[in-house]
């Protein structure tokens, strides 16, 4: 039995979680997608890097605090999109904001959330993006972006690596469903709302059926034509498609391998990281996520170039 009071770093929260969590429930937000080597590969990476420490400077003053699309936060450490919050907690995504709120730094919402963008707004203030996953009707995507700009969110994260949902055995052993007391709630009442119990996991047909499988880099600018919130491309991986972002208006790039739950036997995200950064020659930020589980992760990911990174609560 692991006691909260015990933790003292963040992989100790997931030997937590296992125990409380039902299986289908850990499975579905632990596991990567088949061999599950990218999944180690995010951690392995960051082991393989280390420092060159100078010393003697004077480090009795230490100012985390940076700026991410013109917003000060409090340190460079961002939270990522995760979908589905409240099947490990009631209060799932609300408590996500409240916390991130709290600590001075920016929350990501899943379209996929288990809360509303209106919900998460009147938690209360905070700074906020929205992760955006392109569907057959883009009518309804549309609309959701339209609610979180008026809902107060700062920017779109637009998800590109997702025209099927990466082949995670677990749930598919598990028959993954999101429990019936919940719902899509930024979809709620909307005919793409629902998940239904297949025997597969109930997810991957969701996307199968509700994903747009066409999208591509002309999207980047039809996203342009209906927000004017600057968009993230989240999910590069390459120096070739960093520069595609760029050139298709992107304000950001986010070098993301999904947590490693898309493509397996894709580089680590901080391996990938310093082709992207050369490739934006610092015309736009370029942030990571995957992987990140201490500070000296968070240092390694700056020192080679990001200007801030996500992580998965
Ligand atoms: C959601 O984005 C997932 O990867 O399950």
């Amino acid at each position: 039995m692991t006691y909260i009071s015990e933790i003292t770093n963040v992989m100790e929260y997931e030997a937590l979680a296992k125990e409380k969590l039902p299986k289908m429930v850990y499975d579905y937000y632990a596991s990567g997608a088949e061999d599950q080597w990218t999944l180690q590969e995010n951690r392995n990476a960051f082991s393989r890097i280390l420092f060159r420490p100078r010393i003697l400077r004077d480090v009795s003053k230490i100012d985390m605090t940076t700026t991410v699309l013109g917003f000060n936060i409090s340190m460079p450490i961002m939270i990522a999109p995760t979908a589905f919050q409240k099947m490990a907690h009631p209060e799932g995504e609300c408590a996500t904001a409240r916390a991130a709120s709290a600590a001075g730094t920016i929350m990501t919402l899943s379209s996929w959330a288990t809360s509303s963008v209106e919900e998460v707004s009147s938690t209360g203030p905070g700074i906020r993006f929205f992760q955006l996953y392109v569907t057959k009707h883009r009518n309804v995507d549309a609309q959701l972006v339209k609610r979180a700009e008026r809902a107060g969110f700062k920017a779109i994260a637009l998800t590109v690596d997702t025209p099927r949902l990466g082949r995670r055995e677990a749930d598919i052993k598990n028959r993954f469903v999101l429990p019936p007391h919940l719902t899509l709630k930024n979809y709620e009442g909307l005919y793409i709302g629902k998940m239904d119990k297949t025997d597969d996991s109930g997810l991957a047909s969701y996307v199968a059926n509700q994903i747009d499988r066409s999208l591509n880099w002309k999207d980047v600018k039809w996203l342009q034509t209906i927000t004017s919130l600057p968009i993230l491309v989240k999910g590069v991986l390459t120096a070739e498609d960093a520069s595609l972002a760029i050139q298709y208006g992107a304000a950001g790039i986010i070098v993301s391998n999904h947590g490693a739950r898309q493509l397996d036997y894709v580089p680590a995200t901080v391996m990938a990281l310093e082709e992207v950064v050369q490739a934006a020659k610092g015309r736009v930020p370029v942030f990571l996520d995957g992987g990140v589980r201490r500070g000296t992760d968070v240092f390694k990911a700056l020192a080679l170039g990001a200007s801030g990174v996500f992580v998965s609560i």
